[in-house]
């Protein structure tokens, strides 16, 4: 089987960093990456300083467009379809008008995956979520997750998932986000996978249990999933733990701990020789940062005119150095709470990150984003990626996988 990937929402190629880092022949064959309703497209435009541009079967560029518009039958063959995509409402409802009867809410990209699927048919699939994507929405727990599942066992999948936290596995950021393996049941894989123990297969033989080996695991739950995408949107609950099989419709699903490997301190992923403008140099913007960091309790009322107190305990000011970074948000770098501020290693005054460091923090090469788009959109770049050597482990358990597949 050909190494051969499709990237969708592609930003500035996290995925696919991650696999050219194993050196192992894997090969882009399209991606997709545009923001919506913008005019600069730097993320693409930093993706295709990197990798280049890439036609369609048509021998025309649109890698550059909505998703959502690209006729799914152009996209270039390719045997693993990747992305990163948003946690959105993913409710279905009844509709007539298309060949599967139902209709999702218009945007949500998960529809743009699975058309992918459907006109492509790639032997496996690995996808990135945040780790709410499990618990989601919270009226109806489960349900959108559930309705990926179902999504994929109709289309001839069993899947893997499992929650990571970066930082346990060896990077530089507390960073915790849902990873999803799928894989068509008729691949050799499948095949293989279809007679195992689901114990056995999430504690230690499977896909994720391989990439990100676990300490303990605890009580398994089961569920079965019914094909009917509609009547799941409208009643299906379920308690998923951070990892979990589902194959033939069937969930199983278990609470693991993370087996830790030592991870990158923020020290070691802190620059020297910091320009001067990175530095809170001004004591009003001083105490700002000081207000937003710390603990606060503030009377608000709610819409319909009830009072109550809203509260938040302190975010650690600065940063400590001995520990790995907090999750990165595209909002990086601007006056927030979210925002690192560290003690500089030279000078021990306070600062922000520079977007170097907020790309070591994602396991990007030095400068990754420095491909002509403003500082600001660097963080943001940066927020919206993910962190590189977590693609590049799963990536090299695929390697094994693939060798066996015709
Ligand atoms: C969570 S980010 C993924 C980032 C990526 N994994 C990386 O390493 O940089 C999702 C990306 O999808 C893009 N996106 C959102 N809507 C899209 C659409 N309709 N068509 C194509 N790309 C879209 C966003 O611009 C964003 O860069």
């Amino acid at each position: 089987m050909q190494k051969t990937i499709c990237e969708l929402f592609a930003g500035v190629g996290g995925f696919r960093l991650g696999f050219e880092r194993l050196n192992t022949g894997w090969n882009t064959t399209w991606f997709s990456q545009w923001e919506p309703e913008k005019k600069n497209q730097w993320a693409h435009d930093c993706y295709v300083e990197h990798f280049g541009d890439l036609p369609d079967l048509q021998g025309e560029f649109h890698t550059g467009e909505d998703i959502s518009i690209i006729n799914k039958d152009n996209i270039p063959d390719h045997n693993l379809l990747v992305g990163g995509f948003p946690c959105q409402d993913y409710s279905v409802a009844h509709s007539l008008n298309t060949s599967e009867g139902i209709a999702g809410k218009k945007g949500v990209l998960w529809w743009q995956i699975r058309d992918t699927i459907i006109a492509k048919n790639p032997a496996f699939c690995i996808f990135e979520n945040v780790d709410r994507l499990l618990k989601s929405p919270a009226k109806q727990r489960g349900r959108d997750f559930g309705i990926i599942l179902a999504c994929l066992a109709n289309l001839g999948y069993s899947v893997e998932w499992r929650v990571v936290n970066a930082a346990t596995y060896g990077a530089a950021q507390r960073r915790r986000r849902t990873f999803i393996f799928a894989y068509r049941n008729d691949t050799v894989y499948g095949q293989q996978m279809s007679g195992q123990n689901a114990e056995q297969l999430i504690k230690t033989n499977g896909f994720m249990a391989q990439a990100f080996p676990i300490s303990e695991m605890g009580e398994i739950a089961e569920i079965d999933l019914i094909e009917d995408l509609v009547e799941i949107s409208d009643s299906f609950a379920f308690s998923f733990e951070n990892a979990g099989y589902m194959t033939n419709h069937h969930v199983y699903t278990s609470k693991t701990i993370e087996r830790e490997e030592p991870p990158i301190l923020l020290r070691d992923i802190l620059e020297h020789n910091v320009e001067e403008s990175f530095y809170i140099n001004d004591e009003d913007k001083m105490a700002k940062w000081v207000y937003l960091k710390g603990a606060k309790k503030i009377p608000r009322k709610t819409k319909e005119g009830h009072e109550y107190t809203f509260s938040e305990g302190p975010v650690a000011f600065p940063d400590p150095w001995d520990r790995p970074g907090r999750t990165m948000l595209t909002s990086e770098s601007t006056l927030n709470r979210s925002t690192h501020v560290v003690s500089d290693l030279d000078t021990g005054r306070l600062r922000i990150l520079t977007p170097i460091e907020a790309e070591r923090l994602q396991g990007f090469d030095d400068d990754w984003t420095n491909t002509g788009m403003p500082q600001r959109m660097r963080f943001f770049c940066m927020g919206n990626a993910l962190v590189v050597p977590m693609i590049t482990r799963m990536g090299s358990i695929l390697d094994t996988i693939i060798q066996n597949e015709p």
